[in-house]
């Protein structure tokens, strides 16, 4: 069987396929869209051409930035290239405005502002529940030296994103990325950066133009995130 048609993992979003060799996976962003909160799944057309246009570009940037990530290419029809890691359980959520889970869960206002950036590290794992240092730790998710680089890199990633998307207009709310490990165990960036795991709102109208949109009927989800693909790619 040739390499680049086995399937290596098929996930909510993505079917993944070996490359070349083992070390490379092929990742083919499909149309589907769910909300665990708000108990929705969806088949939505275009979707899963623009999330991988907008990680493929981000990506780059943040590679080109110093910043690593298991980014290799984007081979055209929502499929891109990247480097096979071992990945690390970790749903990690890097917060500048309160929105989503901390306004149900906690006594805060939405929309204010968290400054110093507030970081969020959950099990990805069954409804994803919140962890600390000790459970990540005692756990064997990752260790003491890897947590502290996985939350710098987490910082160092927030403020590049908030930079770049502040001036194309767009308020970065939070976001969520993965991590996992290369062959040497450096930690570098993995999955996809893309509007369907962030939240970002218009800085003039305040408009979501992310998944919230689907969550909520807001509107199309599918001209939302192509307005970010605009603005990134301007
Ligand atoms: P989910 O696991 O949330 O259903 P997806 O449909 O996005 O999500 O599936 C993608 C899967 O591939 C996820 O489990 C993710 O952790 C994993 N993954 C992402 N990047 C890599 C990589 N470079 N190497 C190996 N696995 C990866
Ligand atoms: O958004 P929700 O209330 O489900 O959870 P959250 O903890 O407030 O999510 C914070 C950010 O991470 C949002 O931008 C979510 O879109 C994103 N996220 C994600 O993409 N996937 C998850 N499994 C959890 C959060």
């Amino acid at each position: 069987m040739n390499k680049a048609n086995m399937l290596y993992a098929c996930g909510k979003s993505k079917s993944m396929y070996y490359g070349e060799n083992q070390n490379e996976i092929v990742m083919h962003f499909l149309d589907s869209v769910s909300s665990y909160t708000q108990n929705k799944n969806a088949r939505i057309l275009g979707t899963g051409i623009v999330r991988c246009e907008v990680s493929s570009v981000l990506f780059d940037l943040l590679n080109k930035n110093g910043i690593p990530t298991h980014y290799k290419k984007n081979i055209g029809e929502g499929k891109m290239l990247v480097e096979k890691l071992e990945m690390i359980k970790l749903e990690v959520i890097p917060r500048n405005y309160a929105a989503g889970s901390i306004v149900r869960n906690f006594p805060v206002q939405y929309g204010q502002k968290f400054e110093p950036p507030l970081l969020k590290l959950d099990l990805k794992y069954n409804n994803d529940p919140m962890l600390n240092d000790d459970y990540i730790v005692a756990l064997g998710i990752a260790s003491n030296k890897e947590l502290k680089v996985i939350k710098d890199l987490a910082h160092e990633l927030n403020s590049f994103l908030t930079l770049f998307l502040k001036q194309r207009d767009i308020q970065l709310v939070d976001f969520k990325f993965e991590v996992g490990r290369r062959q040497d165990g450096t930690i570098v960036i993995g999955d996809e950066i893309s509007p369907d795991g962030m939240r970002m709102w218009d800085v003039h109208t305040l408009e979501s133009l992310d998944k919230d949109v689907f969550r909520f009927d807001k509107g199309d989800l599918v001209e939302a995130y192509k307005e970010v693909a605009r603005r990134i790619l301007l």
